[in-house]
């Protein structure tokens, strides 16, 4: 039967989605034992067998996803997206398909199962990472290719390597996560690249069968593109395998994303807390959380969620740095959630001092440098101002009329009082609650 957008199902299926706003990202594997990231096979050229002897020290004892999911509830995240399997070929659930998987590692665990049943028993949405790429199995191009570890030795030819036979194996274990795992809310496919992308990786089929499993199930775009491209549903022809969202990597999109007809589409930013997706012992460069509170809010101004990653040690450890961060934010979150859950662009111009977040009739001005003198609350008018409050209080916060704003008399000026030092000083946040349709929404 050909293939039908339905903009209702779409709507029905990303609600959740575009309320969350704000998720952790998990990448975990046998990559945290060399600790310089996900693609150390690829970039140090590491052959199959030396590699795949990293299975047998993989014992995370102090793995405790427990913990995990209570760290990114803290945070306020309320969706959470784990690796099932890298590029490096490594299940980290049970598949029938392969020995490579960490059942029949020394840990004998199902992380993809702990996972979910901790994620799910916090009441957190939760989702699965999936590598199209598959370096470890036989029948993936080897030699010539864009990324294999081994695209650089004639020894490792394509004779003989039957893509058709891996595109069987792709889709095998997508379906046993789609049926031996309870309900999945995200697929993260990852990703495409060169000729190998929608029909090649048999999208049409994939889609049908996810679908077919996980009608509620929301995918990212990466069956078509990769961190660089949009998507068909961001060209407006959606095809059978169009992501849900589209997924900009390591930068958050200057002017949020529309579609070619000037509609807003749905994305998330994936940003990293230092500069590896997964474990890297040297990497130190981490993001204050006061910067991801900021970077959190922008993804928000601009209509989008942000997805924040963790990479977990070898012993099943999400790095101390990392939970600092994550506790910096959970603070913030603790007391101005509500000005980044079910909110997006304001649809009024972004203040110097900081963002605007809007839902319905109720603006958060984000303030993260004060100002001389009052706020300016740009795009609203006095009379349709019913109330300024500080959120996290929700103190009372007047307008402030004298003289000095009398050159000004269309802004709203709310007077925060004598102290220059803002009593947040990440992000002061002002909730603005205005007449019913009285500014225009965003579109
Ligand atoms: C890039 C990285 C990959 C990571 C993904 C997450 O594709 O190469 O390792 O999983 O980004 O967005």
């Amino acid at each position: 039967m050909p293939f039908v957008f339905s903009k209702e199902d779409y709507e029905r299926r990303t609600a959740w989605y575009t309320q969350a706003r704000f998720g952790m990202f998990i990448h975990w594997g046998l990559y945290a034992i060399p600790a310089r990231g996900e693609w150390v096979r690829s970039t140090e050229r590491i052959p199959s067998g030396e590699y795949g002897q990293l299975m047998q020290e993989f014992h995370p004892k102090h793995c405790d996803m427990g913990a995990w999911m209570d760290a990114a509830k803290a945070a306020g995240m309320k969706y959470v997206v784990m690796t099932a399997k890298h590029h490096d070929g490594f299940c980290l659930f049970d598949s029938a398909y392969t020995d490579f998987k960490s059942t029949n590692s020394p840990a004998g665990r199902d992380f993809v199962r702990e996972f979910l049943e901790a994620a799910r028993s916090r009441g957190l949405r939760a989702g699965l990472y999936f590598s199209l790429l598959d370096w470890r199995h036989p029948d993936y191009p080897h030699y010539g290719d864009l990324h294999h570890p081994m695209r650089d030795d004639p020894a490792y030819g394509n004779e003989g390597r039957d893509f058709n036979r891996y595109l069987d194996y792709l889709h095998n274990q997508v379906r046993e996560l789609c049926t031996n795992y309870g309900k999945l809310d995200l697929l993260w496919f990852d990703f495409s690249y060169g000729e190998l992308r929608g029909e090649a990786w048999r999208g049409t089929a994939l889609m049908e069968m996810v679908r077919s499993l996980q009608p509620d199930v929301i995918v990212d775009n990466r069956l078509e593109v990769s961190g660089e491209g949009f998507g068909s549903l961001a060209e407006c022809r959606p095809t059978p395998y169009h992501g849900d969202f589209v997924s900009p990597e390591q930068i958050i999109p200057p002017n949020g994303l529309r579609d070619t007809e000037g509609k807003p589409l749905v994305w998330e930013s994936c940003v990293t807390m230092n500069n590896h997706w997964g474990y890297c012992a040297g990497d130190n460069y981490f993001k204050p959380a006061p910067m991801l509170v900021k970077k959190l809010v922008e993804c928000v101004s601009k209509g989008g969620n942000l997805l924040l990653n963790v990479g977990p040690d070898a012993q099943g450890r999400i790095p101390g740095e990392s939970l600092r961060i994550l506790q910096g934010i959970g603070q913030w979150m603790e007391c101005n959630g509500e000005s980044v859950y079910g909110c997006g662009p304001s649809g009024t111009d972004k203040p110097d001092y900081g963002r605007v977040t809007r839902r319905g009739d109720t603006f958060y001005f984000h303030i993260f440098d004060n100002t001389i003198g009052a706020i300016p609350l740009m795009g609203l008018r006095h009379e349709d101002v019913l109330s300024i409050r500080r959120l996290a209080d929700g103190s009372e916060v007047p307008v402030n009329r004298s003289w000095i704003y009398n050159n000004y008399p269309e802004i709203v000026f709310a007077d925060l009082g004598p102290d220059p030092v803002l009593p947040d000083p990440v992000d002061m946040v002002l909730e603005v609650r205005v007449r019913p349709g009285a500014v225009a929404e965003w579109r």
